[in-house]
């Protein structure tokens, strides 16, 4: 209770900002979306998201799809490092550490815009909804002379809809705040990794395999290239603050030395906190201690790092691997299982 006591706190001293992280959790945790009705029910939404949802309830079970997409693949990216973008049971989602503006935030802002579009994006192309399919807008002949055929990804779609659905809640906001600036920003950073890594995909035809006529389409690339490239603008994320620029205000680099940061670019606040220790006070602030390190990396998976100087233990552990694997003719492998002792470091 003293947990979900905290993190209600947090929710109403800083509603705007986890409110986003606490829907799409939310979202990625029900069984499926399938009425309007279900659009009320969802909480964390603001009324306008609802008025999305019921709109397009057909869609919403992608976006929720999209959630599941972007926890996930959150936890991939930072399962090295101290900050290993744990969910807690209770809200908010990603704990305090994306309610300030942080570098974490920047990436779990950007990464979660790129799900939606992408899930959308994907529930066209398989045809499951009535609302969008195939990019149609892709056709003819190309000017390298292969011919424009097959489902082409309706990547305009998904982005579209991911700047109505996720944007909605820092519009409604007024975009004056810094904070849903670089949201905004950071949002549409995510859609970039999609839209400038789509790649064009073909198929031969022909007799025996020869290439006589070609046909492509474009596709998404898979969606760990679009973390990985997110999780690159987050290690080289521009801190920003905000600035009259003309009659708007704008997010600019702090330190005027720095070259300015592209659309593509992840920008933050605030600095991040080193993430050492478990802070009871503070939702997903939980400390490295237990943590699994690495004796001989001199990188931020590797113990002096990661148990920020605290020290480590280690423990021999059986693991069971297959060995000896044979191929046999046709068509399997049979391996054998060995049992071997690993060293095994965890943070004090
Ligand atoms: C993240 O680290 C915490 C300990 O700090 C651990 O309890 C949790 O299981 C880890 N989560 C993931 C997704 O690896
Ligand atoms: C530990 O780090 C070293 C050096 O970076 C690397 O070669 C090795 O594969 C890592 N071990 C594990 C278990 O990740």
């Amino acid at each position: 209770t003293h947990l979900v006591c905290v993190c209600v706190c947090v929710c109403v001293c800083l509603r705007s900002c986890c409110h986003f992280v606490r829907y799409l959790a939310k979202l990625s945790s029900v069984g499926s979306i399938r009425d309007e009705e279900t659009c009320e029910r969802l909480r964390g939404l603001i009324q306008r998201q609802v008025q999305i949802c019921k709109r397009s309830v057909e869609v919403m079970d992608a976006v929720r799809r999209g959630a599941q997409l972007a926890i996930d693949e959150c936890q991939f990216q930072f399962r090295n490092r101290r900050w290993n973008c744990s969910t807690l049971e209770t809200m908010p989602v990603f704990g305090k550490v994306v309610t300030q503006g942080t570098r974490e935030a920047a990436f779990v802002y950007a990464i979660s815009a790129a799900s939606v579009a992408f899930a959308v994006t994907r529930a066209c192309s398989s045809g499951e909804l009535e609302k969008c399919g195939c990019d149609h807008n892709v056709h003819g002949v190309s000017p390298e002379g292969f011919q424009w055929s097959g489902c082409s990804d309706n990547i305009a779609y998904g982005v579209a809809f991911s700047q109505s659905f996720v944007d909605v809640r820092e519009r409604s906001k007024g975009q004056s705040s810094s904070r849903a600036l670089m949201n905004l920003h950071n949002n549409e950073a995510g859609r970039k990794a999609i839209l400038s890594h789509m790649r064009v995909e073909c198929k031969c035809h022909g007799v025996s395999g020869s290439c006589e006529v070609k046909t492509c389409w474009k596709a998404m690339p898979p969606f760990r290239k679009v973390g990985n490239v997110i999780k690159e603008k987050f290690d080289g994320a521009t801190e920003v603050e905000q600035r009259k620029v003309g009659t708007t205000k704008a997010l600019v680099p702090r330190n005027s030395q720095f070259k300015p940061h592209t659309d593509e670019d992840l920008v933050y606040l605030e600095p991040s906190p080193d993430f050492c220790d478990h802070d009871p006070r503070t939702p997903g602030m939980l400390g490295t201690m237990g943590r699994q390190c690495n004796r001989t990396s001199k990188a931020i998976d590797g113990c002096e790092l990661m148990c920020c100087g605290r020290g480590f233990q280690t423990q021999e552990v059986e693991v069971v691997d297959r060995c000896s694997c044979k191929f046999h003719w046709c068509c399997y492998v049979k391996c054998r299982q060995c049992r071997k002792m690993v060293e095994m470091h965890t943070c004090r």
